[in-house]
This record gives structure tokens, C-alpha cells and sequence, in this order.
């Protein structure tokens, strides 16, 4: 399995896509959390990267690249990606990658939200400093209070989810993202998703979206 997601911010990409690795046994590779990581821990990567994330801007095309053919050189070949790509160059980046690997991707799938519903959903997110899970205080809270169920970890309010910032991070999205949808509509891979409902129910609508593909 080969498979990037797509689709605005809080559209849920987080929540399927670890949903979906663990179904299909394949490593998950989350730019935005590998970033969030490297700030966390003040390595190069994160000081590079910090105040693009905390503006809601993407971080440079070659920066990410390099981190994520790195990171499929990891996953051996097979694995969901989430967040990646988000431009017209790193989708071009990619698909030279996988093709100089002879590893294509087997699809593309955009989860498709109204920009209102994304503020709000991301307005009540939280997410495990250690693991990165997402959460929403009235949507889907946590079983103990600011505690995540999976890790234990400490749950903390991302600093981009201020309604400024996210509705910047929206036109950056529909400015630099979208066209993508079209980019992997010609290549014959986009495949779509309502992501409105409850998580169970757009997770089902992924799997049924991506049912006719083997691992
Ligand atoms: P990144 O971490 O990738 O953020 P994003 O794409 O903006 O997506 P989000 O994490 O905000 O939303 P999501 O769709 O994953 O939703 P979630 O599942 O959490 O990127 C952050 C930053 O990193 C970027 O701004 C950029 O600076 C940098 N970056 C990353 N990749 C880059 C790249 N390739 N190039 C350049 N820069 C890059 O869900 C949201 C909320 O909704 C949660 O509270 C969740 O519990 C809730 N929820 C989920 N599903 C449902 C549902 N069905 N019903 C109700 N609530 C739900």
C-alpha cells in the first residue's frame, strides 16, 4: 500500500490516516508530526521549521522533500502519508521518487470538508504532546481529561489553531493543495471522501473508497 491523503486542515486526516495504516500494516508518515517532533525537541529541523508552523505557512519545498524520501527510504516502500504533498513541486518530487523506485502510489485520497465545520472542529482540537493523537474536547474527548487515552501523554492546544492562523492555513490550502486533486485526477488515483459525520463513519467511507486496491 502506497497512499497519500489529501484535504483542508481538520478535515480528519490525522484520525483516518493512523486508522488506515494500522488496517493496512503500513508505516504512517505524518510531515506536520515529524515537524512538531523536531520542534519539540529543538533539533535542526525543528528550529528551521518552527516559525513557518506557528505562522501556518508551508515549510520549504526542499526541506520537506528531503525528509520524506528519507522517510520512505525507512518505511521500505509501503507505507499512508499524511500532509505530504501539499505543493506542485512536491507532488512532481514524489512522483519522481516512487518512479525512480519503481513504487508507484495506488492512490490518492482527499477527504472533502466545508471550510466552516474545519474551524470549528479544529477550534476544540487537542492533541497528545507525545504521540500526536488528536482529540476534540466536544467531539471526541478524551476517556481522562487532558490525558491521552493511547499514550498517557499530556494533551496540549497546537499552537496553529488559533482562528487566525487556521483560516490562513485554509487559503494556503486551497491557494497551494488544492490543485492537487486535479494533478492526481489526471493520473487516475484521486479517490474522494465525504468527511463530514462521525469518525467511524467517514472511516468506513475510506475503506469502502479504497476497497478495490490490495495492500
Ligand atoms: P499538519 O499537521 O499536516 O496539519 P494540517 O494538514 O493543517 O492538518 P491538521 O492536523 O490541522 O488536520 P487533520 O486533517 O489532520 O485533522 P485531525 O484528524 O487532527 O501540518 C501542520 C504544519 O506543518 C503546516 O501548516 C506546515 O507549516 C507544516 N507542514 C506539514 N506538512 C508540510 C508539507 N508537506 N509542506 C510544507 N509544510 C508542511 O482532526 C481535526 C479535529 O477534528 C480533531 O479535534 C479531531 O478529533 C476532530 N475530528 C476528526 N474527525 C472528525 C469527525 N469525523 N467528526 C468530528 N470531529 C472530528
Amino acid at each position: 500500500m502506497r497512499l497519500v491523503l489529501l484535504g483542508p486542515p481538520g478535515a480528519g486526516k490525522g484520525t483516518q490516516a493512523y486508522r488506515l495504516a494500522n488496517r493496512f500494516g503500513v508505516p504512517l508518515i505524518a510531515t506536520g508530526d515529524i515537524f512538531r517532533r523536531n520542534v519539540e525537541e529543538g533539533s535542526r529541523l525543528g528550529v528551521e521549521a518552527k516559525e513557518y508552523l506557528r505562522a501556518g505557512e508551508l515549510v520549504p519545498d526542499d526541506v520537506v522533500v528531503k525528509m520524506v524520501v528519507k522517510a520512505i527510504e525507512n518505511a521500505n516502500g509501503r507505507f499512508v502519508l499524511d500532509g505530504f504533498p501539499r505543493t506542485l513541486p512536491q507532488a512532481e518530487a514524489l512522483e519522481a521518487e516512487l518512479d525512480r523506485r519503481g513504487q508507484p502510489l495506488v492512490a490518492a485520497l482527499a477527504f472533502l470538508l466545508d471550510d466552516e465545520i474545519t474551524v470549528k472542529r479544529l477550534a476544540g482540537r487537542r492533541t497528545c504532546a507525545v504521540c500526536q493523537r488528536p482529540y476534540n474536547v466536544e467531539l471526541h474527548p478524551p476517556r481522562q481529561e487532558g490525558v491521552c487515552d493511547r499514550c498517557g501523554g499530556r494533551l496540549i492546544q497546537r499552537e496553529d489553531d488559533r482562528e487566525e492562523t487556521v483560516r490562513h492555513r485554509l487559503e494556503v490550502y486551497h491557494h497551494l493543495t488544492q490543485p492537487l486533486l486535479k494533478f492526481y485526477a489526471e493520473r487516475g488515483l484521486l479517490r474522494e471522501v465525504d468527511a463530514e459525520g462521525t469518525e467511524d463513519g467517514v472511516y468506513e467511507r475510506a475503506v469502502a473508497a479504497l476497497a478495490d486496491l490490495g495492500s
